[in-house]
């Protein structure tokens, strides 16, 4: 096919636009149907109390064990108030209950796939888990069938993770359900001091009507990946959390939405960041401000002053990823505007916690003896996938060295043990949030119109913000052989392809 340019394609998008409004293709299959319309979007009361994520059980008295059920099944959830909304849960629960082990625990989680009608997976993101444990979309658990997933925390993995759906072309339709939840794991000798309040915020997005239904996906929303119209945190849109005047928190944030880019900044207080998707830094680094692309995590301190009458916010601040427009398509995803979050300051007042100045120690990996380069590139094709894109529409591909997503094929392979440069190239007209399975990695380096820049501090991520125009160059270490994915984290970008399979022997 002729490469067009962006331009021809806004124009050619008008028919393209036409053909879904009247042939609901883009309507999901399920409980799910229905063409989104961008008007209906349901009003979410905000300033309820933040929502405590309820937590796994640990069914296994033994120490250094974690033992516990998940099931993935139908559900409902009152969003819009008075209305239920068919959902997707672990154990009954979206956002599903946290995990929290230890480090050096055995894990065992029973998985029973009772979501009707589709296969899924559990996938450990972030976690250093073998391959074959790691619910890959090549390892599929079917409707109604069982696994077990196994593995051990290693020492110095202490960090926030999260777990999700993995199934091939099912991770986005399953996510947006409502099937996430995060991971924990605590060090076994913590660096922090007693007396800092924590607290989880599980971010994810919905796309509701006023009566409570999730709606199908926008043929924009299959190019763009899928904002709803309402910021959740712990299912609640801007929940109000109360701490004491003067209390040190700490908040870990999770981006478990398919393609938000969570800007945000704290109105009247201070921040610090103190960790990032694979644990702790190795000393606090004090923020304005941070952009959470989707899948990353953070962990901030936040100092509440000793008094104020003026509830503190957590405000979102608008980013531009490149959206992609086609005439006659829904409208550009809202403004991220207003409160993510805020905080009430009341009760009896608490002494602020100090920060040790060294939180651990983090090598920098060694220079690498092998390099990659995947290079993030766009074009015009059919698009589609297994039930949520019923296909058969012309719109934006996103591709990794020229290539879509092919289960059945090995795109790169790596040694075990060996130290690789990574050189992430982004010529395409979006951002990309790239992940890699099975460990942690350190970005070295980026580069955009001919500068080079070296973060400030070194930092563990398993997925990393590759913006438009772009190059980050990453030192990462495989260490378990077996097959790992690489991907966009935009689930609708994954689902359609922008994901590659490396072999590690
Ligand atoms: Cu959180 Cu392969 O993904
Ligand atoms: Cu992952
Ligand atoms: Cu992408």
């Amino acid at each position: 096919m002729k490469a067009l340019s962006r331009r021809e394609v806004l124009v050619a998008g008008a028919s393209t636009a036409a053909l879904a409004a009247c042939g609901g293709g883009v309507s999901m299959s399920g409980p799910m149907t229905g063409t989104a319309t961008a008007s209906s979007a349901a009003a979410l009361p905000e300033g309820l109390p933040l929502l405590s994520l309820p937590l796994l059980t640990n069914m296994n008295a033994s120490p250094g064990t974690f033992s516990a059920a998940l099931r993935a099944a139908t559900a409902q959830s009152e969003y819009v108030p008075g209305r239920m909304t068919a959902t997707l849960a672990y154990n009954g629960a979206s956002p599903g209950p946290t995990i929290e082990a230890t480090e050096g625990d055995r894990v065992s989680i029973d998985f029973d796939n009772a979501i009707p009608g589709q296969p899924s997976t559990i996938h450990w993101h972030g976690l250093p888990v073998p391959a074959d444990q790691d619910g890959n979309p090549m390892d599929p658990v079917a409707s109604g069938a069982r696994r077990t997933y196994e593995f051990t925390l290693p020492a110095a993995c202490a960090g926030t993770y999260w777990y999700h759906p993995h199934a091939h072309q099912l991770t986005a339709e399953q996510v947006a359900r409502g099937l996430a939840g995060v991971f924990i794991v605590r060090p076994r000798i913590d660096p922090l001091p007693g007396g800092i309040d924590e607290h989880v915020l599980l971010v994810t997005d919905l796309r509701v009507d006023a009566t409570g239904t999730m709606m199908g996906w926008t043929t924009a929303d299959m190019m763009n990946g899928r904002e709803g119209d309402q910021l959740l945190v712990n299912g609640r849109r801007n929940p109000m959390l109360d701490a004491a005047p003067g209390a040190t928190l700490r908040l870990r944030l999770v981006n478990a939405t398919s393609a938000r880019y969570v800007r945000i900044a704290l109105d009247g207080a201070p921040m610090t960041l103190i960790g990032t998707d694979g644990g702790l830094l190795a000393a606090p680094v004090a923020i304005n401000e941070w952009l959470l692309a989707p899948a990353e995590r953070i962990d901030v301190i936040a100092q509440m002053p000793a008094s104020t009458a003026t509830p503190i916010a957590l405000r979102l601040l608008p980013h531009d990823r490149g959206w992609m427009m086609m005439p006659g398509m829904a409208s550009a995803p809202m403004l991220n505007q207003g409160a993510l979050l805020t905080i009430r300051l009341q009760g009896s007042p608490k002494p602020a916690v100090k920060l040790p100045a060294l939180l651990r120690s983090i090598a920098p990996l060694p220079a690498p003896i092998a390099s990659k380069q995947l290079v993030l590139t766009e074009r015009v094709g059919m698009m589609g996938g297994a039930s949520m894109m019923s296909g058969g529409m012309m719109g934006w591909q996103f591709l990794i060295n020229g290539r879509l997503f092919d289960p059945n094929r090995i795109d790169l392979v790596s040694n075990a043990g060996d130290v690789e440069q990574w050189e992430l190239v982004n010529a395409s007209s979006m951002d990309h949030p790239i992940h890699i399975h099975g460990t942690q990695f350190q970005v070295v380096e980026r580069e955009a119109g001919g500068v080079r820049t070296r973060p400030a501090y070194l930092a563990w991520k398993d997925t990393v913000n590759v913006p438009r125009g772009t190059t980050v160059r990453l030192r990462v270490r495989q260490t378990m052989p077996g097959l790992r994915m690489f991907h966009c984290h935009i689930l609708e970008h994954e689902d359609q392809g922008m994901m590659g399979v490396l072999r590690v022997q």
